[in-house]
This record gives structure tokens, C-alpha cells and sequence, in this order.
């Protein structure tokens, strides 16, 4: 008998892992990929949290990640008991989670959002007259806050990546191109970056930003989000002039250790059956994370 192997890629691995792969998507892309994935092994180049939530909508499947320490910063700074005591000292509020968190951390929310979904399901939630707590991403949390002008409580954690972004270093990048210039910025950036952007949102939204782009073609465009991205926006605009946003004068250096764990040996590994297989989870923790994913696979359809 045949095993059906399914690789997916999340944008921010290498351009060669991109191109082994069956299917590159932002989160919510992955995660619906998953869930109908004829596979009997789906091979996640990605991060944790993007492997087990495989393995939640689509728990036939063995799921392996290829690197076992490919983790995420918002994972591994929330403990999750302290998250739990947080949660129940607001009886009365809806706890909305990005996806970005562990399987035990979903299985405490009412919601789970990408950066894709997030401004329509929390004004969903809002125009239902719900109140709302956040958690784990601060920086989102705040920007949704400042743009909307919600009054969510949050819980504090970041993108070791995104967190990085500031406005010192991107003024004086924009300050040395003498013509128009733009900033996309993904939502996990600080909110004085993002109170810069001329576009916020998840990496494909910025992608279909860039693919959209009209304006001057002499333009330099800024990326604030991680390096990986800028592949397929050079793929899809070759003519545009597209650049990292940088943390300090001069530095390429926007690139997420865990995403790029994901080496071109260890996925053709994890293909033949290696690495490390997400078969952790008990059923009872599955069962539960999968109430607020499945909410909002369902909105977002
Ligand atoms: P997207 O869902 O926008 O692809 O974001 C995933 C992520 O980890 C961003 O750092
Ligand atoms: Fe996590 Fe940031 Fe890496 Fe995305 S870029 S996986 S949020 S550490």
C-alpha cells in the first residue's frame, strides 16, 4: 500500500523547501490544507504549533515536523497555567487566541485567529456586544486596541522576530531613499512600526499587497515581517524594488531560527518517515482545541 506523503511550507521557510513542497500557504491557508489533505503523513515545514494543529483537524494523519526545535517565542513564553489563572479572572469575557500558541493553550480559548481572520472575528465578537480578552501575541493585541479602539486586556508576549522592528531604524532607512517609499508590516510588529504602514496584515495579505501594487514604479518598498517572504514577492514582482525592513542601519537580518530549522535534509528526512511525528497530544486536548479552530474555519469559509 501506497503512503500518501503531503508536504506543506509556510512562507517563511527557504526558497528550496518552498519548492519541495505540495502546498505554501500563510497559517489559516496551511491549517485548511491540512484538514481535507487526503494524506496518510502530512510532513509540516514549518513550526510547532503549525504541526499539532495539523494533527488536530486532521488527527487520521501522522504529522511530522521536521525539526523538533522548530518552536515559536509566543509559545514558548506563555506558561500555560499562568494563562489559565488569567483566563479565569475574566469570567466574563471571550478569550479569542492566535493561532500562534500551543495545543493546551487553544484548549482554553473560545476563539482561535490568524493575523488573516483576527480584525474580523474580534469585531464579530465586538458588535455582539461580547467583551474580549487576547492573548499571546502584545503587539497584536495593541494594535487591534489602537486601531479599532478596543479596550482588551492582554497577555504579554512576542515574536522574537517582529518584536525587533523600530521606528529609529525604518526612519532612517526611509530617510536615505530620495523617492516615494511604502511600508507593509505584518501585525505581530510593534505598534509605533505599524502606526508607519501603509498596509498591515498576514503574509499573504501582504503578498496580494505587493501583487496588487499600482502606484510608482520606482518605488522602494519595505517588508516588516520575516525574510522568507520576500521570495515569492520577488517571484510574483520582479519588477518592484523590495526590501527587508531593517532593525539597524544595514542589517538582512529578519530571519526566524525556528522557521528555518526546516533544512532541506531534514524535510527529505521527515518524507521518508522522520522526525519528530506529533503523536503527543491525548485525545481529550485534542477534542477541545479543535472547538475554537474549527469556530473559525467556519467563519472564515
Ligand atoms: P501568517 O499566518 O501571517 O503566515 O503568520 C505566521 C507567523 O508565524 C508570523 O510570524
Ligand atoms: Fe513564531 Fe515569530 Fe517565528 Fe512566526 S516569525 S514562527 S511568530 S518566532
Amino acid at each position: 500500500m501506497t503512503n500518501r506523503v503531503v508536504t506543506l511550507a509556510h512562507y517563511y521557510t527557504q526558497p528550496e523547501i518552498q519548492q519541495m513542497a505540495d502546498k505554501v500557504g500563510d497559517s489559516l491557508e496551511l491549517s485548511l490544507y491540512a484538514r481535507e489533505a487526503e494524506a496518510d503523513t502530512i510532513v509540516f515545514a514549518g513550526v510547532r504549533f503549525m504541526a499539532e494543529t495539523a494533527k488536530i483537524l486532521n488527527p487520521q494523519a501522522r504529522v511530522i515536523l521536521p525539526d523538533a526545535g522548530s518552536t515559536c517565542s509566543l509559545v514558548t513564553q506563555t506558561d500555560v497555567t499562568a494563562l489559565k489563572r488569567w483566563r479565569e479572572s475574566h469570567p466574563d469575557h471571550v478569550h479569542v487566541s492566535y493561532i500562534n500558541s500551543s495545543a493546551q493553550h487553544k484548549a482554553l480559548s473560545d476563539w482561535i485567529v490568524t493575523s488573516r481572520n483576527v480584525d474580523d472575528i474580534i469585531a464579530h465578537l465586538y458588535a455582539e456586544g461580547k467583551k474580549v480578552i487576547f492573548s499571546p501575541d502584545r503587539n497584536m493585541g495593541a494594535y487591534l486596541n489602537y486601531q479599532y479602539g478596543y479596550d482588551m486586556p492582554l497577555w504579554s508576549a512576542v515574536c522574537e522576530v517582529h518584536d525587533k522592528f523600530n521606528e529609529a531604524a525604518l526612519q532612517e532607512a526611509f530617510d536615505a531613499v530620495p523617492g516615494s517609499k511604502y511600508l507593509i508590516a505584518h501585525p505581530e510588529s510593534p505598534l509605533p512600526v505599524l502606526k508607519k504602514a501603509d498596509y498591515v496584515g498576514s503574509t499573504s495579505g501582504m503578498l496580494n499587497w505587493v501583487k496588487a501594487y499600482q502606484g510608482d514604479a520606482r518605488a522602494v518598498i519595505f517588508v516588516a515581517t520575516e525574510d522568507g517572504i520576500l521570495y515569492n514577492m520577488g517571484l510574483a514582482r520582479p519588477d518592484l524594488d523590495l526590501r527587508q525592513a531593517p532593525i539597524y542601519a544595514g542589517c538582512q537580518c529578519n530571519s526566524c531560527p525556528y522557521m528555518k530549522m526546516n533544512t532541506i535534509e531534514a524535510v527529505r528526512r521527515a518524507q521518508q518517515g522522520e522526525g519528530t511525528e506529533i503523536d503527543y497530544l491525548g485525545e481529550a486536548e485534542m477534542a477541545a482545541a479543535r472547538v475554537p479552530i474549527e469556530r473559525m474555519l467556519e467563519f472564515s469559509r
